[in-house]
């Protein structure tokens, strides 16, 4: 099932596997269209899918990595790149080392950089310089957070220190030995970076993420909900499983 709203697409599909799938077709295909292309990644649980199949692509040969720059969306700070959930970590264990993404092309925020304010404003500028992002994948937090984008009382525009939610936090604790051990702090991609991206995949999968689907798509536009801004993005796909689009459903069809 498909459909739109504004400048969104909605695809529901069946299972997490069939919504990663989709999602990896996305970004190949944008990749073979413009080998060159900047992808800006996210990390967590649900796009892990995603870079699977696309590891899977690649290894059958239907994409070839070796032009494209990537600019992940966020990182804890402070954290070392060793640690196994840093997401320098992540990225090279689910995707990097299994594809031919060439090192010098692939920019996450530094976890340890002493001069947030310089890491922040270089990686903004070293966006910029590259043309801008073509592809941003994005997952979305039971909050509505995009990237590290708390609910707030304004949007932050470019990539900045973040103190995470306490809800974001109970929510990584998961991928944690405790919750304690959870950061409190991370850098961010802001919302201005987010929305010049030319193209936006937004995945969410689960009935814990139906009802910020619900927000995100139907409610007002309010940093309350960062994700809400995305209605006002002109070319937006958002790939649902059909337990995260369980209160949506009824409305697009
Ligand atoms: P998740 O996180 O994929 O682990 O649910 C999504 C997010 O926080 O953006």
């Amino acid at each position: 099932m498909k459909n739109q709203i504004r400048g969104m697409r909605i695809i529901v599909t069946d299972t997490y596997k069939d919504m990663s799938k989709k999602a990896a077709t996305i970004v190949a295909s944008q990749v073979n269209l413009k080998p060159n292309s900047i992808l800006g990644l996210a990390t967590g649980g649900t796009p892990v899918g995603m870079y699977k199949e696309l590891v899977e692509m690649y290894n059958n040969d239907e994409v070839d990595f070796s032009e494209v720059k990537t600019f992940n969306l966020d990182e804890y700070y402070p954290i070392e790149r060793t640690n196994d959930q840093s997401y320098f970590y992540y990225m090279n264990d689910n995707l990097f080392k299994h594809v031919n993404v060439l090192e010098e092309n692939i920019n996450i925020p530094n976890g340890k950089a002493e001069d947030i304010e310089k890491e922040s404003y270089e990686y903004d500028k070293n966006i910029y310089n590259s043309g801008g992002i073509d592809l941003q994948v994005l997952g979305i937090g039971t909050n509505g957070h995009i990237g590290f984008n708390e609910p707030d009382i304004a949007f932050e525009s470019g990539t900045h220190k973040v103190k995470l939610d306490s809800e974001t936090i109970e929510a990584n604790a998961r991928f944690f030995e405790s919750i304690d051990d959870v950061p409190t702090e991370a850098i961010s991609m802001g919302m201005k970076t987010i929305m010049q991206s030319k193209k936006i995949v937004l995945l969410a999968n689960g009935e814990g993420k139906a009802k910020i689907i619900e927000k995100m798509l139907f409610g007002e536009i309010s940093p309350n909900v960062p994700a809400s801004i995305l209605q006002l993005h002109p070319h937006v796909i958002v790939i649902l499983d059909r337990e995260a689009a369980k209160y949506i459903e009824e409305k697009i069809n």
